[in-house]
């Protein structure tokens, strides 16, 4: 019996719970399911990862019972070239379901979410052949980080313990009416994706296959790349390793 059990079966179609006590990573897991031949929706949420990643093979921390950890199985069926789109999809579906926690949380560009500058969820889209997982992982009641992250949680922002079975939720709903959307139904998405644009009006510097750009973000573009102002032109931003924020201005 798990916290989360109470929750399977108001999960909208064609989702379902699988709940692990520890894994190694959410998406390693649902990957090898996926790999099998597994069917589109299932969501694989632990209570602990001891080797949960983030991107670029960071280390995320997601310590047992007080965050969200959970990996979705996908299968598209919009062309690959729009499959990254669900990064921001995927924000968007999470920026939404803290909202009915917190007045607002903004989607950093391509895969954060931030509330008040600080981030509280983290998100990796890994693709196979015919799939894609998407990883999440929320701060949910985590009330210590370690020192050096600037992270925060729910129960930080709000003063008090937050169901985590709630918040996952909400978040698989949303992703179940947003994920179908990343082709032609894309730039509706990109209203919300946009007004939750943390990095738009801010200047940053990006390292993007080692190249490094320093501009002002003048927002997100039609297709979910980031339009960046530098050197006199603006250039399109498809993919970043990291994005850094220099100065606060702005927003
Ligand atoms: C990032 O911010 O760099 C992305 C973090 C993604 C973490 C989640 S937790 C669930 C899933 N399993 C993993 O190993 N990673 C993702």
């Amino acid at each position: 019996m798990s916290d989360f059990d109470h929750i399977a079966a108001q999960l909208p179609d064609p989702f379902r719970l699988l709940w692990r006590e520890k894994v190694s990573s959410t998406n390693d897991e649902l990957r090898a399911l996926a790999e099998k031949g597994m069917a589109e929706g299932l969501v694989l949420v632990a209570e602990e990862q001891v080797a949960g990643r983030g991107r670029r093979g960071a280390e995320w921390f997601s310590p047992k019972g007080e965050s969200l950890a959970f990996s979705v199985l996908l299968r598209p069926t919009e062309p690959k070239g729009f499959w990254s789109r669900l990064s921001l999809v995927a924000g968007l579906a999470v920026a939404e379901a803290l909202e009915k926690y917190v007045p607002l949380a903004e989607i950093k560009w391509p895969n954060d979410v931030l509330i008040g500058g600080k981030k509280i969820a983290g998100i990796l889209v890994e693709a196979g052949k015919d799939y894609v997982i998407v990883g999440i992982g929320i701060n949910v009641n985590t009330e210590d980080f370690p020192p050096g992250l600037a992270a925060t949680s729910l129960a930080i922002e709000r003063g008090g313990e937050v169901a985590r079975e709630e918040v996952l939720l909400e978040v698989v709903k949303r992703l179940g009416r947003y994920a179908p959307e990343i082709g032609s139904g894309f730039l509706d998405l990109l209203t919300g994706i946009r007004e939750r644009c943390h990095l738009t009006g801010r200047h940053v510097a990006l390292t993007c296959a080692d190249r490094r750009r320093e501009g002002l973000v003048r927002g997100i573009g039609s297709a979910g790349e980031l339009l960046l102002d530098s050197d006199g032109k603006t250039e399109a931003i498809v993919q970043a390793d990291e994005v850094r924020l220099i100065t606060n201005t702005g927003c």
